[in-house]
């Protein structure tokens, strides 16, 4: 079993390098192994591409040995025609006789078939080897299947004294509460992310990019609240370096190349209605950030699965106050004079 858990573990980190790139396909990473030696091992990298069963197969170089080999995958293999063919057909041709499974896939089209398909052509299947571990990386690709909407993060950065923001100045400059290490931390997490959201205000007073220029990786798709399109067209959520969606209450609006704006109440479903909008646009994950206005209609509703506050040590008397959260968190990293806290909703 500790053999099992072994090989398990190096087809999650090979999974965890298609993070930001995969949607909307989950992470999968795959490791065949002959008498103890590791022969052959891929991961998935973009949808349209192979999955990461076809990639572990190519890289064996005699490919005979598949006869005598295990292969080890963190998600069940799929049994359907997508853009690809399915992963368990492959496996019964090349007669790999033993599979190794980290965990079921929940999602309808597959959902216990693999299995199934394998165990019909004669293959030994084990099953939820680091389950929980498998699970949790595929967290966006579960919530979004299971639940029906994006994984959400909160993120926001406040003072010691608990301000996300200072008074606003005559001249509007911005200015930070986190320190650079922290900041690019975020950039790092929106590459992982397959969107960002935030509230107009943050728009009008600090005119971001939202992209993630300080790591390397791809730009979020940019989510803006408009409700009576006040945003000028000048600003950066309208360039057309990355796609912008923008929620607006006013009908009369005019989609460009890169901006579709979407009519919607902002009423007491909002909140759901433009989580509803996102999951049939196929966007598996976003990341809120602010103000906290925004995160705070997501916390009130109970919709939200992770929260990453940074903290600085700065005080700042007065302002934007942050939002009303009262949680325990689950891990405090401290990034220089910065902590950051982390929190998961088990909801
Ligand atoms: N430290 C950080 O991490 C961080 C991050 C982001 C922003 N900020 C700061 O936060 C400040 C803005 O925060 P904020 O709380 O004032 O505003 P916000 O959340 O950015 O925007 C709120 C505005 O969005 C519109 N809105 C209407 N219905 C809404 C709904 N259901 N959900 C969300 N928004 C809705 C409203 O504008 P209408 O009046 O037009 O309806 C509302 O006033 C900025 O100064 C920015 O610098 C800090």
């Amino acid at each position: 079993m500790i053999e099992h858990e072994i090989y398990m573990k190096r087809c999650l980190q090979l999974a965890k390098n298609g993070l930001g790139t995969t949607y909307p396909n989950p992470l999968v990473g795959s490791v065949i192994v002959h008498n103890g030696k590791i022969i052959g091992e891929g991961w998935h990298k973009k949808a349209g591409e192979p999955h990461a069963e076809v990639n572990a197969i190519n890289s064996v170089k005699n490919k005979e040995l598949l006869a005598e080999s295990t292969i080890y995958v963190n998600l069940e293999p799929c049994s359907h025609f997508g853009k690809t063919p399915p992963c368990a057909n492959l496996i019964i041709e090349h007669k790999i006789p033993k599979v190794v499974i980290g965990c079921i896939d929940s999602y309808s089209e597959v959902a216990g078939k693999g299995i199934e398909k394998l165990t019909n052509a004669g293959c030994k299947v084990t099953l939820n080897v680091l389950e929980k571990e498998c699970l949790e990386i595929n967290k966006r690709f579960f919530t979004f299947h299971n639940k029906k909407r994006p994984y959400i993060i909160l993120k926001w950065a406040e003072t010691a004294d608990g301000f996300i923001a200072p008074l606003q100045n005559e001249t509007k400059t911005s200015i930070t509460i986190s320190n650079q290490y922290s900041r690019q931390l975020v950039h790092k997490y929106r590459t992982e992310e397959q969107a960002i959201l935030v509230g107009t205000n943050t728009v009008l007073n600090d005119n971001p990019n939202l992209d993630a220029r300080d790591w390397f990786g791809q730009h979020p798709t940019r989510i803006v609240l408009d409700r009576t399109n006040k945003i000028p067209v000048d600003f950066h959520v309208k360039n057309k370096k990355n796609p912008t969606i923008i929620f607006t209450e006013e009908e009369n609006y005019v989609n460009s190349e890169n901006c579709i704006y979407e009519f919607s109440i902002f009423d007491t479903l909002f909140i759901s209605n433009i989580l509803k909008n996102l999951y049939e646009k196929n966007i598996q994950s976003i990341i809120i950030e602010g103000g906290s206005i925004t995160l705070q209609q997501f916390i009130d509703s109970n919709l939200w699965d992770e929260a990453r506050v940074f903290i600085s040590e700065n005080n700042s008397i007065e302002g934007v106050k942050k939002p009303v959260f009262n949680f325990d968190t689950n891990q405090t990293v401290k990034i220089k004079n910065n902590q950051l806290k982390i929190y998961t909703n088990y909801d």
